[in-house]
């Protein structure tokens, strides 16, 4: 097992967790808990540790630079299990060893861990540590992505890291964006983002601002999640920038289930009718156990970048459908209002009854800060030819407005 060499006397020293497909309801293709050694002339750090299991992974790539054991410092960037799981293992192999973190994290670690013998140091925005022509900077990330997160900057290098912000779930042998390729590191930056960062968007753009206001550059941004980007900065910014403010296409996503097909006919009546009037178009019935279907950590990136979302269900025993549902309390989770270029959309679906799920429906988009405008409708059991032209029409009425905005 060895290190990764990101520049001189810096070094990736994270574990690949090959095997995790399911990470709290959001489906990956494996990942990385990505540390990073940096050594100085005075002192070594680690930056971040791994998913509990993994510190054989870290350490034994540390070991291939240097002995563990002379590690002098530890950068706690944030608590999250998944960057922290290793502390306690590595803290108790270096007894006394300083770990620097943000004043929220010396609490949150106190809620997860057995930290009495931790030699804990608070560091706040702006302060700095120097191992001996090297020198780190702190600044504190409030909420990106908990309220202890802070970023770390080592300025000779000019190397960022920001921990979770920037970060993908890839497993990969590449360690790099330009090894990877820019479109696969920034499609999974993309699923990233609308799944973790959306409710998070007014951050990313004022940390973003204070980021630029320390007049620092950026060579390469080292998150801890993927890979490491060193072609590609400039773009995973600017695709920050742009997914927090929202800018989309003229672009419709399509998201429903079915019970016995009727609100699949409004779905696909609704996607002719949109792609007609121009739109890109993505038609999502949501996995279940019946359907392949679509993950809603998938459906909600595709909504990222547009500007409509439609939400279909029928009407069981007067609520949505379970999938809906689940996606619906995702949704309102997310809160893609925050984004800064709003949303709109509308709610369809049949009943048998006297329906009601459409309603809900509509109720959970405003509450997800989605705009809902003309277009809702229900249908009773299955829609007849007329029903089916309305939902064309309401598609192409939609391709018409989403084109004006
Ligand atoms: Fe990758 Fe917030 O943890």
């Amino acid at each position: 097992m060895k290190a990764t060499e990101l520049a001189q006397g810096v070094y990736w020293v994270g574990a690949i967790d090959w095997n995790l497909r399911d990470y709290h309801g959001y489906t990956l293709p494996g990942t990385t808990y990505n540390a990073y050694l940096v050594v100085g002339e005075e002192k070594t750090t680690l930056i971040d540790t791994c998913y509990p299991g993994f510190e054989d992974q870290v350490l034994g790539r540390v070991a291939s630079v240097i002995d563990p054991k002379k590690i002098d410092v530890i950068i706690a960037n944030h608590i999250e299990v998944d960057h922290s799981g290793g502390l306690p293992k590595i803290a108790k192999m270096l007894p006394g060893v300083p770990i620097y973190c943000t004043e929220v994290a010396v609490k949150g670690f106190a809620r997860h861990y057995n930290t009495k013998d931790w030699n804990l140091k608070v560091v706040k925005t702006g302060e700095t540590l120097d191992l001996g022509k090297k020198t780190l900077v702190f600044l504190e990330a409030p909420m990106l992505h908990w309220p202890d997160s802070m970023f770390t900057y080592l300025a000779e290098e000019k190397i960022l890291f920001p921990n979770d912000a920037f970060g993908q779930h890839v497993a990969s042998s590449e360690r790099f964006d330009d090894e990877l390729g820019k479109d696969v590191a920034l499609g999974h930056a993309k699923k990233f983002f609308a799944n973790l960062i959306i409710p998070l968007a007014p951050k990313v753009l004022k940390k973003l601002g204070e980021v630029g206001d320390l007049g620092i550059g950026i060579r390469m941004i080292a998150p801890s999640h993927g890979v490491i980007w060193r072609s590609y900065a400039a773009d995973i910014v600017t695709s920050y920038v742009e997914w927090s403010k929202g800018v989309s296409k003229d672009k419709v996503t399509i998201v429903y289930d079915t019970m016995h097909g009727s609100t699949d006919m409004m779905a696909k009546a609704l996607a002719d009718g949109a792609m007609d009037g121009g739109l890109e178009v993505k038609v999502c019935l949501l996995k279940d156990g019946r359907y392949e279907g679509c993950h809603r950590s998938d459906i909600v990136a595709e909504m990222l970048d547009s500007k409509a979302l439609l939400v279909g269900s029928p009407t069981l025993e007067d609520e949505v459908l379970p999938t809906v549902a689940g996606f619906l309390s995702y949704l309102r989770g997310l809160r893609p209002g925050r984004l800064a270029e709003k949303k709109v959309g509308f709610a369809f679906g049949s009943h048998g009854g006297h329906g009601g799920a459409v309603d809900q429906i509509a109720g959970d988009m405003k509450k997800a800060g989605i705009e809902v405008i003309d277009g809702s409708m229900e249908v009773y059991f299955r829609p007849d030819a007329d029903e089916r032209e309305a939902c064309y029409r309401a598609g192409l009425a939609l391709a018409e407005r989403v084109k004006r905005v």
